[in-house]
């Protein structure tokens, strides 16, 4: 059963929006907890423009869970991820003027540099993994350039019409996931995960944890955050039941 990373980046949007204190992601990644989240996940861009080194250094003493770090593989972030030490980091790819994270890395076109940010991040004991699109040979680059996980990207699918296109989008995700596996590669999946599209993500056998935070937030906004969280986690765990 997929277990559940909720990603907190979206209360620190809210606060940076006014460029306020509050809310403080730092305590909605303590309520996640208390409320079933089995990882906190947190991205932390370049332009700082919602979760800040402060929210990371409190993150790293308070979350009981798990801590995954998202960000690019930059020496900037590498020094960062080095002195907080979070327990995984996935690798994404960053452009500065995107609204989100727009897919995978393309690790075949990046492989001496990925290669280097692991050993170093491993290194530091580190567990790591890279966001990639639901390509067999992007999970087969990020086994060669020493990832221990794949996080595979599921906006497409997402984001593509209920039908064939859907079914394609799919089909590829179950044929990656697959394919990981079979590298020796854990398998984690994420990106416009909602609880309407969640649960064909959540059957897939190989897939073993769900990051997701917009849709989560969305609807804590009118039901409380514990119970947004608490019914996405009831969706993935009864998923096979439900299909
Ligand atoms: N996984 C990765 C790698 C991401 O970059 C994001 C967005 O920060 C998520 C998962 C969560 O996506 P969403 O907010 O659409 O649920």
């Amino acid at each position: 059963m997929a277990k559940l990373g909720v990603n907190v980046d979206h209360i620190a949007n809210i606060r940076q929006a006014r460029q306020a204190e509050e809310p403080d992601p730092v305590s909605a990644a303590v309520m996640a907890e208390l409320a079933g989240a089995d990882c906190i996940t947190v991205h932390l861009r370049a332009d700082r423009r919602h979760i800040q080194e402060r929210d990371l250094e409190l993150l790293r003493k308070l979350v009981k869970t798990k801590l995954n770090l998202e960000m690019a593989p930059t020496a900037e972030m590498v020094e960062i991820a080095c002195r907080i030490k979070p327990d995984m980091v996935t690798l994404v790819p960053e452009k500065p003027d995107e609204v989100t994270t727009e897919g995978g890395l393309d690790v075949l076109g990046h492989k001496e540099q990925l290669e280097e940010v692991i050993r170093t991040l491993r290194s530091s004991g580190i567990r790591m993994g890279i966001f990639i699109d639901p390509e067999d040979n992007q999970a087969e680059a990020a086994y060669e350039v020493g990832a221990e996980y794949v996080e595979i990207h599921t906006g497409l699918y997402a984001q593509s019409t209920p039908g064939e296109a859907r079914a394609c989008e799919l089909a590829r995700i179950i044929q990656t996931a697959k394919a990981s596996a079979d590298l020796g590669l854990s398998v984690n999946a994420g990106h416009d995960l909602t609880y309407r599209n969640v649960i064909p993500i959540a059957i897939i056998p190989e897939i073993e944890e769900l990051n997701i935070g917009h849709n989560i937030v969305a609807r804590a906004v009118f039901v409380g955050l514990d119970q947004a969280i608490w019914e996405m986690k009831r969706l993935i765990q009864t998923a096979k039941d439900i299909i």
